[in-house]
């Protein structure tokens, strides 16, 4: 377990909730009120940031969840992804939005999108990360809306988890060496 003085906030609660509505902002003025979007969280990391930023979406929003994971157990991507849940709709024709917590390596993302573009027939799949970590990507995955762009440090909280502990933080923590 962390010991909770050691934990230096990063992002706070209220930093957190302002971009977040920026960045829906931004996702309105690209689409239409009367449009429909399926907005695709990826549990249980994106589960804080999802719910935030869909409540300030103006157009027809329908919520669905998968879920993976490539973290595993440890600190470090066990390189591999886990498809625990991919039960999804007929995406076919559909406008397409993944909810992710952060983009890393992007392993997990190239394999969610690469998925949904090739098998789902979706009409566009688009991506938005609250935290994306440039420094560590080896996959070709760009968000098309991204919150805050962070440093290779291992973070905790609003979502995301050490060992599954943690994701009930309401702001992003790092530990302090
Ligand atoms: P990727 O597949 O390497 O891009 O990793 C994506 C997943 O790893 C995310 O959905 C998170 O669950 C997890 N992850 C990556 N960096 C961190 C971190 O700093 N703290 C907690 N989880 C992380
Ligand atoms: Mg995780």
């Amino acid at each position: 377990m962390i010991k909770m003085e050691n934990l230096k906030v990063l992002i706070s609660e209220e930093k957190l909730m302002a971009r977040i509505k920026e960045v829906a902002e931004e996702i309105n003025a690209a689409y239409s009120e009367d449009e429909e979007l399926v907005l695709i969280g990826v549990l249980k990391g994106a589960l804080m940031f999802y719910t935030e930023l869909a409540k300030h979406l103006k157009m027809h929003v329908r919520m669905e969840f998968v879920s993976l994971s490539s973290y595993g157990d440890s600190e470090k991507s066990s390189g591999k992804v886990n498809a625990l849940n991919l039960h999804l709709p007929n995406l076919e024709g559909k406008k397409v939005m993944v909810v992710e917590d952060i983009v890393d390596t992007g392993l997990t993302l190239d394999f969610l999108m690469n998925f949904l573009r090739t098998k789902c027939n979706a009409k566009e799949v688009k991506l938005c990360a609250l935290l994306d970590k440039k420094c560590s990507r080896k996959f070709p995955v760009h968000p098309d809306f991204c919150a805050f762009d962070i440093d290779d440090k291992f973070i905790i909280g609003f979502g995301l988890d050490y060992k599954e502990f943690y994701r009930n933080i309401s702001y992003i923590g790092y530990l302090e060496n």
